[in-house]
């Protein structure tokens, strides 16, 4: 069974990777996860300059869900150049590099910075961090900033790039458009969702941000619905994500029109669940004769149920 995927010129031995901010740098997987047999890892956001992040709580779990507000703490560029990329090569895995900035021009000076690093595969870029004021609110919602954005890493760019949009907007179709307009050559979708949570002892919100970001299984059909949307919209390749925590969970964003999938919050409770959905993903195509993975992307039924039989 073919279990390779081609995302904008990059082949993926399989389309199942793991998701930035779940999977640190990747090198800390190293032994608990074969890191070569995935399709690829995208590291933790990274900046310009290290980020501390922010302050209070960062972390805090919902029935089925879990929200965050890390605000992008990392190493910063330099640092992860130096140290975990040479790592990251040996492992020979593909490294997608999720990129961050406060704004266009520094979004463009990471990608500089990065493309002097070798064994990088594509850059993700991530246009709808909820947990910071600049680069969430600016790029996530708003078709023109996000244009100018992509158009200015694509510019520079020496690889691919992948634009991570945002799903707290109401028509997901026209920042999709915008960002392919703009010379994106993949979407990743979606980051999380922004809510909140509540002490109702001290009456104080949980978080010092009081916004957060929604993940997990509680997000799933949210993210599918906008994986969907958005593969209605545009022509481009599309990596899919929000609460996949199986492989039949894969195939669910792959029918709905994603090329490649990842694997997020589900690391937190089993830090192997990259490897669980893979196997998951390889047995449901083994089962059903389905000879290719790349088959199934967008391969949904267009009527409803009960009124045919799905196939088999
Ligand atoms: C703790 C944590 C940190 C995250 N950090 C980043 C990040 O640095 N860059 C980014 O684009 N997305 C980040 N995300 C978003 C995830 O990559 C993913 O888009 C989101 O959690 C939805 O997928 P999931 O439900 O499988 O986790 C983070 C998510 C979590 C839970």
């Amino acid at each position: 069974m073919d279990l390779s995927v081609e995302i904008a010129g990059l082949r993926l031995r399989n389309p199942v990777l793991a998701a930035a901010g779940t999977f640190g740098y990747g090198v800390e997987f190293e032994d608990i996860v074969e890191i070569a047999r995935l399709g690829g890892i995208v590291t933790k956001g990274l900046s310009c300059e290290p980020r501390s992040g922010n302050a209070g709580l960062r972390l805090f779990e919902t029935s089925a869900g879990m929200l965050n507000s890390i605000g992008v703490q990392n190493m910063g560029i330099p640092a992860f150049l130096e140290t975990r990329l040479p790592r990251l090569r040996r492992l020979g895995v593909l490294v997608i590099v999720n990129v961050y900035g406060e704004s266009v021009e520094e979004y463009v000076r990471a990608v500089e910075m990065l493309n002097e690093g070798e064994g990088i595969a594509a850059y993700e870029i991530n246009a709808s961090c909820p947990n910071t004021r600049a680069g969430g609110e600016l790029f996530a919602s708003d078709p023109a900033p996000l244009a100018q954005l992509t158009a200015a890493v694509k510019a520079v760019t020496r690889r691919p790039i992948w634009i991570k949009l945002s799903p707290n907007v109401t028509r997901i179709g026209e920042l999709a458009r915008a960002a392919e307009a703009a010379g994106a050559d993949a979407l990743s979708l979606v980051n999380t969702f922004l809510g909140m949570a509540i002490d109702v002892h001290t009456r104080r919100p949980r978080f010092a941000n009081r916004i957060a970001g929604l993940s997990g299984p509680a997000i799933k059909p949210l993210a599918v619905r906008l994986v969907y949307e958005a593969h209605q919209a545009v022509g481009l390749p599309i990596i899919g994500l929000g609460g996949i925590a199986s492989g039949e969970d894969a195939v669910e964003f792959l029918l709905a029109g994603a090329s490649a999938i990842q694997v997020g919050t589900a690391n937190f409770w089993d830090p192997k669940a990259t490897e669980s959905v893979l196997r998951g993903l390889e047995k449901f195509c083994r089962q059903r004769g389905i000879p290719a993975v790349r088959l199934l992307t967008g391969a949904l039924e267009n009527a409803p149920p009960g009124e045919s039989e799905p196939p088999v």
